[in-house]
């Protein structure tokens, strides 16, 4: 996807790839990738704020935040969990498995 250095500590980015739309985030020497899509409405998760402690990120629409680990909304009004991805680090590389 691109070299580990280039994701920002505690931000979300975005990559569009054939077919999916991810949110890729990185906090300290851990990268989360999840459906970039909110469950609730079309809206970007990677333009969200991101919480290192807990964990999550913030839909900038309505404010529902969802568990990087496991997709699921940790509060309302998004009820459905969005995708969770496979990523790891490889060479410097951040690497996603899309199944
Ligand atoms: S669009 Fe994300 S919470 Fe409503």
């Amino acid at each position: 996807m691109c070299p580990f250095d280039e994701l920002v500590h505690g931000t979300a980015r975005r990559f569009d790839g054939d077919g999916y739309r991810v949110a890729v985030v990185r906090i300290a020497d851990d990268v989360y990738a999840i459906g970039d899509r909110c469950s609730h409405a079309d809206v970007s998760l990677s333009e969200g704020l991101v919480d290192e402690g807990d964990c999550t990120v913030e839909c900038i629409k309505h404010g529902s935040t969802f568990d990087l680990r496991t997709g699921k909304p940790q509060s309302l009004p998004a009820t459905r969990p969005v995708p969770v991805f496979e990523v790891r680090v490889r060479d410097g590389l951040v690497v996603m498995e899309v199944a």
